[in-house]
């Protein structure tokens, strides 16, 4: 592996998955299991990084010699974000936000009542926190690397939400049955804006960790 590259950086790493509450018993939520957040903060770690892990219901053990910062929602998560990104020299969103959230929270638990149809869930947006940062960079060689999970035309839609979201590296997963979620392993393409396409084959969530950092410290420069 490599060696303290990332000495003197600080990266900020999101990993889970965010949870939106309708009630105070029920929420909104995804598969991500946070593994491949963690296995960022701990190699960055490794490299030398000074790392601030946002995790968001992961229910994982804080990595060694990491900063952990919890959050819930979508709306937790950007402020998390947005107040350690002013001092970071890299930020990864690897979370799964979710695009939606309820619009409204019952404070008392919603209950099914008899004869009755349910009441529709109505949703709003939520805030894209990595189209956020990548357009408004606390400095301006900060460097934005971004997620994304695909189903069909990977490399065609990665190419599009890279350009869309503004980001510098996009890190494209194709998932289905099986892959990517709750898993140890991944396999992924890493798109750059500067047109680079970097395939990882499938591996430890490590080593795709690994790849992004070289990646990134080939453009700190
Ligand atoms: O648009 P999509 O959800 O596929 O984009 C995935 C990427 O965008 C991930 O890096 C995720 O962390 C980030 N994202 C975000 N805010 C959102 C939705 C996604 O930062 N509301």
């Amino acid at each position: 592996t490599a060696g303290p590259d990332l000495a003197g950086r600080h990266v900020v790493v999101s990993a889970g998955g965010t949870r939106e509450p309708l009630d105070p018993v029920r929420f909104l939520g995804n598969r991500s299991s946070g593994k491949q957040g963690y296995a960022l903060a701990r190699t960055a770690a490794a490299r030398g990084a000074r790392v601030t892990l946002i995790e968001a219901n992961t229910g994982l053990p804080d990595p060694a010699g990491v900063d952990v910062v919890r959050v819930g929602t979508a709306v937790q998560l950007r402020e998390a974000v947005l107040k350690a990104a002013p001092d970071a020299d890299v930020v990864v969103m690897a979370a799964a936000v979710a695009d939606f959230r309820p619009e409204t929270y019952a404070t008392g638990k919603i209950k099914k009542k008899d004869g009755q149809d349910p009441e529709p869930i109505v949703l709003v947006r939520n805030p894209d926190i990595l189209a956020e940062i990548a357009a408004d960079r606390p400095r301006p060689e900060q460097l934005v690397v971004g997620f994304a999970a695909e189903t069909d035309d990977v490399l065609a839609n990665g190419r599009a939400k890279l350009a869309r979201k503004g980001c510098d590296l996009l890190v494209v997963n194709e998932v289905g049955e099986r892959k990517t979620f709750g898993s140890e392993e991944n396999e992924a393409v890493v798109l750059g804006a500067d047109g680079s396409e970097t395939a990882v084959p499938y591996g430890p969530k490590e080593a795709l960790a690994d790849t992004v950092w070289d990646l990134v410290v080939h453009r700190l420069g």
